[in-house]
C-alpha cells in the first residue's frame, strides 16, 4: 500500500443514487501520483458519474473523496475551486461553450484562473491546439467542428492549465484509428508528469496508457488490477471488458 502522500485521488466507500436508481455502491479505490488508471464498464454503469464525483460536479450520498490529501466532499466555494484547479477534465461530449471560438474556449480558463500575459496565453493555446491537430481551426465556432474535433478541442482545453490530475472521459470515441493513436501518444506524454483517470472503451489504447484498470459492474467495483491479471478474473463481465479481442459467441 502506498503512503497517503503518494496518493493523488482516493474514493472511500462512495455511493451515489439518482432518485430510485442506485448507480454506484460502496466504491473504494485509490490512484497513486503519476499513475494512470482506466475505468471500464458497460454503458450507463456510472463511469462518467465517477469522474464527476472526483471533480465534485456530483456529490456522493455517502463516502469520501480525497484529492491530494483533501476531502473534497467537505469543501465549498473558494476552497473547492482551489482543489478543482488541480484537475483537468475532458467531458464525454467535449463541452465547449458554443458562443465562443475554439481559441476563446481555451483562453477562458487561462484568463480567469491565471495571471498569464496575452502573449503567454497565445503561446500555450497554440501549443495545445498543435498537440491535438487543430492548429488551423482556432477561429472556428464549436458548431463548425466535427464530433472528433470537439473531442480533441476538449482535450486541449483540459491540458492548457497543466493539471496535476487529468480526468478524461472517452478520449477516442468517434475518432479514426490514426487520430486515436495520436491522442494515445499525447496521453502517454502527459503521463510522465500527470495522474490520469481515463474512461475508455478502447481497451487496446487503455492497455498502452494505463497501469491499472478499475472495472465497474452492477454498481460495484468488480475488479481492480493490472490488465493482464484481470484477463482470468472470476467475473465474466470483467474478463470480457478487459479482453483485447471480443468475440460475441464466446
Ligand atoms: N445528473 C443525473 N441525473 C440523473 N441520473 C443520472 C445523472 N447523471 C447520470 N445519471 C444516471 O447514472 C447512470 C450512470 O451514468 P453515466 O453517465 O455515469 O454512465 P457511463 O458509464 O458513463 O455510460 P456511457 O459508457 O454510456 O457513457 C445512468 O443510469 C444515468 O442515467
Ligand atoms: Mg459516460
Amino acid at each position: 500500500m502506498n503512503d497517503a502522500k503518494d496518493i493523488a485521488v482516493a474514493l472511500d466507500h462512495v455511493s451515489k443514487a439518482f432518485g430510485q436508481k442506485q448507480v454506484l455502491q460502496d466504491i473504494t479505490f485509490s490512484v497513486a501520483r503519476e499513475e494512470a488508471i482506466c475505468v471500464l464498464g458497460r454503458s450507463g454503469i456510472g463511469k462518467s458519474v465517477t469522474l464527476k464525483l472526483i471533480i465534485a460536479l456530483v456529490k456522493p450520498d455517502t463516502g469520501h473523496i480525497w484529492i491530494d490529501g483533501e476531502d473534497i466532499t467537505q469543501l465549498k466555494g473558494q476552497e473547492l475551486s482551489r482543489v478543482r484547479r488541480k484537475m483537468g477534465f475532458l467531458f464525454q461530449n467535449g463541452a465547449l461553450f458554443d458562443f465562443l471560438t475554439l481559441y476563446d474556449n481555451l483562453a477562458l480558463p487561462l484568463r480567469r484562473l491565471t495571471q498569464k500575459s496575452k502573449q503567454e496565453i497565445e503561446e500555450i493555446i497554440d501549443r495545445a491546439l498543435h498537440q491535438v491537430g487543430l492548429s488551423g481551426d482556432r477561429e472556428k465556432m464549436p458548431n463548425q467542428l466535427s464530433g472528433g474535433m470537439m473531442k480533441r478541442a476538449g482535450l486541449a482545453r483540459a491540458l492548457v492549465l497543466e493539471p496535476q490530475i487529468l480526468l478524461v472521459d472517452e478520449p477516442s470515441s468517434g475518432l479514426d484509428r490514426i487520430t486515436t493513436s495520436e491522442i494515445d501518444e499525447l496521453l502517454l506524454e502527459q503521463k510522465q508528469h500527470t495522474t490520469m483517470i481515463i474512461v475508455s472503451h478502447d481497451v487496446h489504447g487503455a492497455r498502452r496508457i494505463c497501469d491499472r484498470f478499475v472495472v465497474l459492474d452492477q454498481g460495484r467495483l468488480a475488479a481492480i488490477g493490472k490488465p493482464q491479471d484481470l484477463e482470468h478474473h472470476e467475473n465474466e463481465t470483467v474478463r470480457k471488458l478487459v479482453a483485447e479481442k471480443y468475440d460475441v459467441e464466446s
